[in-house]
Order: structure tokens, then C-alpha cells, then sequence
């Protein structure tokens, strides 16, 4: 089997958990790449609901290698809670997870500098989760974070630390704020860490490239989306780690010829949370009513997702900057009851058309979606299993977004449960998704 990533193609919680779930049976390995436990990836089984955070969403499956990356932040007492709480369902997480010595590790005082930069931007801020993502990347990127190979070492986490708290302190002060963090206990949690996780550390480069080398396939599965990714999405309003197939190279340590395909998920409309443009949203009842029937509240801070239509200049970006060959298009059951579905086809900017996303925040702020209407179904889709138990106008409106994203559509999902989804065998990449 080949190698395939899966990328988010909007603002995230497009259910790339689920999909991942769906199809890891046709893998030996799932590994991570980027973000950490901002991100909210949800499993359902039967009428057992599994949100993961940092582990990625192949745990429930027996006998699959899942693997933490070099490009992750990792908050240790998060990642030991979920492993918790994957282990009382039976699971044996640590037979099964490894974790990166390349990868950060995200302590006390980030998620202190993530409230505290949020407070201090007021209106201005990005309504980020709160876990302190932002601020462990920025220590990354200084070139003073600490490492999961730094917590192995008594020695070097203090080394570390006393870096790290010297230049938060000196922040502190800038900003005339006191917060307090007991480092010490801080030093000895990591200690006692380092000797808990040292088995399951490995050089992930390393190991991904001999399992491939044997023959085994590694899903790769990204965390956030396109559109909140450092680089391409819309910044500032994004994430501080590459959550676009490129994130796949940097954060696992595998060359891009590796990458046999790419798969974008994709909502049949869209969300985000926190702040930041977001041309189709509804701030009325049919909004409200999306973000009923959806579920749309956030599954790692629980807050209510703003909702929209599709927005076809998003994903067709996404298709591009990541290089789609497929998409799987899920929640089409949630838009079931509507009469009538816009599709958002460009954007109207004052005077003129847009095709592209502007990388001016202001203009994207401005830009109206310019919709075209397409029929509703008025039935219940919950059911299909078959490309031909699809009705036929929601045959239609999967079409009309392959065609504008211009890439196939081998996967819709109408329904939570992995069962619940629909694969197009006529699709080349179909193939990916079956072991
Ligand atoms: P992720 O972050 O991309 O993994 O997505 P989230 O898990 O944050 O959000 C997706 C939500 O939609 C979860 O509550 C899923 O259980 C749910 N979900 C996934 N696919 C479908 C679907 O096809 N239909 C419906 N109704 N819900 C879905
Ligand atoms: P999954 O993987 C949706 C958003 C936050 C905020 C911005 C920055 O479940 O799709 P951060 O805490 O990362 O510094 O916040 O990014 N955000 C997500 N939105 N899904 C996610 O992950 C997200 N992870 C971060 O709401 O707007
Ligand atoms: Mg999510």
C-alpha cells in the first residue's frame, strides 16, 4: 500500500479523526506531524466517543505503530491524561505509540504566555485554545525550547529550563505582570517523565524510513488545516506549525517522494473556530441551525464553531497549495434538511472579482461570497452506503464541488460513525482507502 497524508482543507474539525480511523486498517503506521493538543480529532465507535488530542486517531487500532513527530509540541501531562484515557477502554497505548526526541516539549509557562498575549491583544486577539502552542513554537523557533531528548537528562532540564525562565521572566517584566510557575516542581515532573516515556523515544526519521524500507505504509495525519497553517493560511489568524502537506516533510523526517498521495478532507460547508475571516459566515437562524444539527462546538475547548456555506475558493486554495489528488467530503448528511444549498464560487471585492484568497487581512475581511444555488435533497442520507444510495441533487452537489476544487470526490461521509461513509469505487484514490 502506498503512502498517504491527510490534510485538512479548511479551518479544521473537518473530521480528519474519523477518516483516519475509517482507514487505517490499510496502514501499519499512523504518525503525526505537526501541532499538539490544540487540536481536537474525534473517533466514534457504536456509542463510544473518543476525542484525541495529541495521540493520533489510529490507537484503537491493534497492532498499528503510532508515532508523535519531531514537529509536534507536546505538553507531557496532556499526552499522559489521553493515554489514560485511550488505556481505559482497553488499549495498550504504550505497546503501540512512540514519540519523537525531536520533538518540544510544551511546559507551564507557554500556556501562561498564551492567556497572557490573548489578554493583552483584547479585541485584536485570535481566540486561540489556550494550551500554549503559539508560545512553545516561538521558543522553538528562538532556539531555546527544550526537546523530549532534553528531558531524558536531569542536567539539561535545568539547563533548559533556566533559559526558558529567564526570558519569561524578562517578559514578565516588559509587560509589568508577575505569574507564577514553580519551577522546580516543573524540573522534577520532567524527570520524572523523562524516565516514565525513555522507552517509547525514538529518532523517527530513522524508524519511519526502515518500515518503510520493509514495506509497510504510514498514514500521515495532519493536525489543524491549510487555512490555519503558518505559512499559507490566514495569517495571523492560523496555528504556529505547518499543518499543509509541507509539514509532512519538516515534522516527520521524510522526504516529499515518500508522499505517494495526498487526501484533502473537506466539510460539505464550513467552520472555524476562534477569530479570523471567514467570508461565508451565516450569523443568523440557518447559521445556528448548522451549528445544531452539525454538533459544531469545539472539541477541544467545547466552543460553538461559526458556521458557513461552502466556500469553493477555500478548498480549491487548499487543492492547490497542498496538491489534492482527492477529497473526502464529509457531514453531508448535516445539510439534509435544506430546501436550497449556496456554494460560494468567488468573492466580490468593492468593485471587483476575486478568485484568490488575498493575502491582505483587511481585503479578506472585506470580501462578500458571490453564491450559486444548488437543490436541496430533503432526505435523510444517514443511511447510504452506496455511491447510487446517494439522492440524486446530493449526487449533484458532490459533483459540483469536485468540479470546483477540480479533484474527484472517492469518499463522502454522512454520519459520525466510521460506517457511516460512502466510497466511490469509480474514484482512482479509492484505493487508498481500502486495506
Ligand atoms: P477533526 O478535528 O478534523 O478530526 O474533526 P473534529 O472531530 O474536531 O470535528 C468533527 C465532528 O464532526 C466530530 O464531532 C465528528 O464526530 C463529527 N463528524 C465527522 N464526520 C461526520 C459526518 O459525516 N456527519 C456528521 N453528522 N458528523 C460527522
Ligand atoms: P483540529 O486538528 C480548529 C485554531 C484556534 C485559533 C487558532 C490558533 O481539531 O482540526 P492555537 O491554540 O493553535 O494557537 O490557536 O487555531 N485551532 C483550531 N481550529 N481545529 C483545530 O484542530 C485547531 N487547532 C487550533 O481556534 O483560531
Ligand atoms: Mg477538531
Amino acid at each position: 500500500m502506498p503512502n498517504i497524508a491527510i490534510i485538512g482543507g479548511q479551518w479544521g474539525d473537518e473530521g480528519k479523526g474519523k477518516i483516519v480511523d475509517l482507514i487505517t486498517p490499510a496502514f501499519e503506521i499512523v504518525a503525526r506531524f505537526n501541532g499538539g493538543h490544540n487540536a481536537g480529532h474525534t473517533v466514534i465507535r457504536g456509542d463510544r466517543k473518543l476525542v484525541l488530542h495529541l495521540i493520533p486517531s489510529g490507537i484503537l487500532h491493534e497492532g498499528v505503530l503510532c508515532v508523535l513527530g519531531p514537529g509536534l509540541v507536546i505538553d507531557p501531562a496532556a499526552l499522559e491524561a489521553e493515554a489514560k484515557e485511550v488505556e481505559a477502554l482497553g488499549i495498550d497505548v504504550w505497546a503501540n505509540l512512540v514519540v519523537s526526541d525531536r520533538a518540544h516539549v510544551l511546559l507551564p509557562h507557554h500556556r501562561a504566555l498564551d492567556l497572557m498575549s490573548e489578554e493583552r491583544k483584547g479585541s485584536a486577539r485570535l481566540g486561540t485554545t489556550g494550551r500554549g502552542i503559539g508560545p512553545c513554537y516561538e521558543d522553538k523557533a528562538a532556539r531555546r525550547g527544550m526537546r523530549i531528548a532534553d528531558v531524558l537528562i536531569r542536567e539539561r532540564i535545568d539547563l533548559r529550563l533556566a533559559a526558558l525562565r529567564e526570558h519569561f521572566e524578562a517578559l514578565c517584566r516588559g509587560y509589568g505582570v508577575t505569574r507564577d510557575i514553580d519551577w522546580k516542581k516543573t524540573a522534577d515532573d520532567l524527570e520524572a517523565f523523562g524516565a516514565r516515556i525513555a522507552p517509547r523515544v525514538r529518532d523517527v526519521s530513522a524508524l519511519l524510513h526502515d518500515q518503510m524500507t520493509e514495506g509497510y505504509s504510514v498514514l500521515f495525519e495532519g493536525a489543524q488545516a491549510t487555512l490555519l497553517d503558518l505559512d499559507h493560511g490566514t495569517y495571523p489568524f492560523v496555528t504556529s506549525s505547518s499543518a499543509g502537506i509541507g509539514g509532512v516533510v519538516t515534522g516527520l523526517g521524510v522526504p516529499p517522494q515518500k508522499i505517494d498521495g495526498i487526501l484533502g478532507i473537506v466539510k460539505a460547508y464550513t467552520t472555524r473556530v476562534g477569530t479570523g475571516p471567514l467570508p461565508t459566515e451565516l450569523q443568523d437562524e440557518v447559521g445556528e441551525a448548522l451549528r445544531e444539527r452539525g454538533g459544531e462546538y469545539g472539541a477541544t475547548t467545547g466552543r460553538p464553531r461559526r458556521c458557513g456555506w461552502f466556500d469553493a475558493v477555500v478548498a480549491r486554495y487548499s487543492a492547490r497549495v497542498n496538491g489534492f489528488e482527492g477529497i473526502a467530503l464529509t457531514k453531508l448528511d448535516v445539510l439534509d434538511p435544506l430546501e436550497e444549498i449556496p456554494v460560494c464560487v468567488g468573492y466580490r471585492y468593492r468593485n471587483t472579482r476575486l478568485d484568490e484568497i488575498p493575502a491582505d487581512i483587511a481585503i479578506y475581511e472585506e470580501c462578500r461570497p458571490i453564491y450559486e444555488n444548488m437543490k436541496g435533497w430533503k432526505t435523510m442520507t444517514g443511511h447510504a452506503r452506496e455511491w447510487a444510495d446517494l439522492p440524486v441533487e446530493a449526487r449533484d452537489y458532490i459533483r459540483k464541488i469536485g468540479d470546483l476544487v477540480g479533484v474527484e470526490v472517492p469518499l463522502v461521509s454522512v454520519g459520525p460513525d466510521r460506517d457511516a461513509s460512502v466510497i466511490d469505487n469509480r474514484a482512482r484514490t479509492s484505493s487508498w482507502l481500502r486495506a
